[in-house]
């Protein structure tokens, strides 16, 4: 009888715990004024940047917009998740944010109410990179025409939100973060493995990444995260280090070069999504982020 009582006040106070942890967690947002400065050069890069960074999680490929999808790697458990629209809509976000909010929001994770979002975290980025999403948002482009069209709304499970919660850690914000010299191809590397979310999928989990120092995340680009693919099958992230066995250490710059743009291996099969065909990136930059990779050290490390 008195266990049973004990673990039912285990069971409620646990409950308890998770239900006030799952209470709304606000953090400080921005007074900053900042503006972009638009430019031709900009728009041009921003869309790259938008296309091949924030595109995996909020372009919709019915309507070809940046309408917003839903994100299939989260556990039911923890409820339902979709990303917003970043259209002109009036249900889309991009309006309703600042520029200064905007730029926070990477830097920082906080969102323009208070909350704390990791998906977009990009601490690293550099404010020019920055500047340019912002422009590119704001266009005229195609892509980013107000469109209502709806897939969904966020929907967390108390656990979700106990979950988030303890998660929450907004990172300082730093100013003036400028882009890797030119000409210095192995930083530029590790600058785009960084910012265009490549470490993100291929470390441990998707739940210990070390958004500030990239490279000290666990299991650094050794790969091993299962992703639900087409049609409920699962797909296992590549081991990317230079390991000639388990990684990518006998891929040739033109191997990997096609594996990138046209998700094609040197032994000709077709890479599955959620590994993304970055089509829109220059040859130059691709050769960087091969140049960067040749640099990790390499880990033993099968993923079948
Ligand atoms: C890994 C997936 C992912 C990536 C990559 C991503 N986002 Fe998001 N984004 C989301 C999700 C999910 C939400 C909605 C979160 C929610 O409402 O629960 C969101 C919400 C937003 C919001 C609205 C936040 C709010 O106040 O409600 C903005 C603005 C945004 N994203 C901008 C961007 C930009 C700009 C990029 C590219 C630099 C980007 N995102 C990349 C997943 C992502
Ligand atoms: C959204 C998750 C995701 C992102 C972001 C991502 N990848 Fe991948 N990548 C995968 C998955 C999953 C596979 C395995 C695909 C398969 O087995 O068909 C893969 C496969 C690969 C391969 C093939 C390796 C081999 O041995 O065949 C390379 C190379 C690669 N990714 C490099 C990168 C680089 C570089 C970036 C960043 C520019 C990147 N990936 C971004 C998920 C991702």
């Amino acid at each position: 009888m008195n266990n049973r009582r004990l673990i039912l006040a285990i069971i409620i106070s646990a409950i308890t715990g998770a239900v006030i942890i799952s209470c709304k967690t606000q953090f400080a947002t921005t007074k900053d004024t900042y503006t972009a400065t638009v430019s031709d050069a900009r728009f041009e890069r921003g869309k790259v940047l938008t296309y091949s960074i924030c595109g995996g999680c909020h372009y919709d490929r019915v309507t070809n917009k940046f309408i917003g999808a839903p994100i299939h790697d989260i556990p039911g458990i923890a409820g339902k998740v979709v990303s917003a629209n970043l259209t002109h809509s009036k249900t889309g976000v991009t309006d309703h944010y600042t520029d200064a909010e905007i730029r926070y929001l990477l830097k920082t994770g906080v969102a323009r109410d208070g909350r704390f979002f990791n998906y977009m975290l990009r601490p690293n980025m550099a404010d020019e990179d920055i500047n340019a999403i912002i422009v590119y948002l704001r266009s005229n482009d195609a892509a980013v025409q107000a469109d209502g069209t709806t897939v969904g709304v966020t929907h967390l499970t108390f656990i979700g939100k106990a979950y988030m919660n303890l998660k929450a850690k907004p990172v300082p914000y730093k100013a003036d973060v400028k882009l890797p010299s030119d000409g210095n191809h192995v930083a530029m590397g590790y600058y785009l493995v960084d910012n265009l979310g490549c470490f993100h999928c291929h470390s441990k989990k998707l739940t210990s990444l070390n958004y500030q120092y990239p490279d000290q995340t666990k299991g650094y680009l050794a790969g091993g995260i299962k992703f639900k693919g087409e049609n409920e099958t699962i797909v296992k992230a590549a081991n990317i280090t230079p390991d000639k066995n388990t990684g990518i250490g006998d891929f040739t710059q033109e191997q990997f070069l096609r594996a990138m743009k046209e998700g094609i291996t040197p032994e000709g099969g077709k890479l599955k999504p959620p590994m993304p065909k970055f089509k829109m990136l220059k040859n130059e930059e691709i050769n960087d982020i091969y140049a960067y990779l040749q640099t990790v050290p390499a880990k033993v490390h099968a993923i079948k």
